[in-house]
């Protein structure tokens, strides 16, 4: 079965001062049934790290470059996450795909250098308003995920977050009939491209304004497996809130 993931997307939030907030989840959260994720800035990952311990929340870079090293200025690559205490890292995050016009081909190459470093991609993906507007909503993902995701998947190396460009940060959330229609859409995807047992295994998470009010509802739709989290991420009180309903949801 899969195991559920809670996983926080600090965006470009966050000093040294806010760990107060991890150590604040980790004293309410200290064995969670659910595994859990945060991915702070760069600048944080690994004294994210050192605050965490032995504790069981795991910590993810935002993104690295596809490239393993060399004249990159300003860049990180796959390795240097890993080498920072990252086991994951996100991919293909629309503001990425937006602030930095990141392609599907770009994505692909960017996860395929996470696996190399041995960090699981959460790989994400979702339309814009206009383009769900458009009913192109299934054949955008289809390219998405044609595109942004290399061969020799598998339920460890790979998590897909659905996160609809027009739920993100702005309050509106997909309704739970749009997140069930995507979700069991984006498994048969996977399950088509992979094959049945990896198509399975890999969890889906559903990202775009969760939060503590909105969060169970969401985990009771089919193929949800968790949720990505901006930001109600950034306080202990409201992931700690948003992993519990996880935590109920089993
Ligand atoms: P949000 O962000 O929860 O603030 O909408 C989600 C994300 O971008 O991962």
């Amino acid at each position: 079965m899969r195991r559920k993931l809670a996983a926080g997307n600090w965006k470009m939030n966050g000093g040294g001062a806010e760990l107060t907030e991890v150590e604040a989840l980790l004293a309410t959260h200290t064995n969670p049934k659910v595994d859990v994720l945060l991915c702070p800035p760069a600048t944080l990952l690994h004294r994210m790290g050192q605050t965490i311990g032995n504790s069981a929340i795991a910590t993810g870079g935002q993104d690295c470059h596809q490239n393993e090293n060399g004249a990159h200025t300003g860049d990180i690559s796959a390795a240097m996450v890993a080498d920072a205490g990252a086991r994951f890292v996100l991919t293909g995050h629309s503001e990425r795909r937006t602030d930095h016009g990141e392609s599907d081909a770009c994505i692909r190459d960017k996860t395929r250098a996470a696996w190399d470093a041995g960090l699981t991609a959460v790989v994400c993906i979702g339309e814009t308003l206009a383009q769900r507007e458009a009913q192109n909503t299934l054949d955008i993902l289809i390219g998405q995920l044609a595109g942004s995701i290399p061969d020799n998947a598998t339920g460890e190396n790979l998590v897909v977050a659905y996160e609809p460009v027009w739920a993100i940060g702005t309050g509106k959330v997909a309704s739970l009939d749009q997140i069930g229609e995507v979700h069991d859409f984006i498994r048969m995807r996977l399950e088509r491209r992979f094959g049945e047992g990896v198509g399975r295994s890999v969890r889906i998470l559903y990202g775009g304004s969760v939060k503590p009010d909105n969060a169970s509802d969401i985990f009771d739709v089919s193929n949800v497996d968790g949720a990505l989290v901006g930001g109600a991420s950034l306080k202990a009180a409201d992931f700690g809130a948003i992993i519990s309903a996880l935590e109920a949801s089993i």
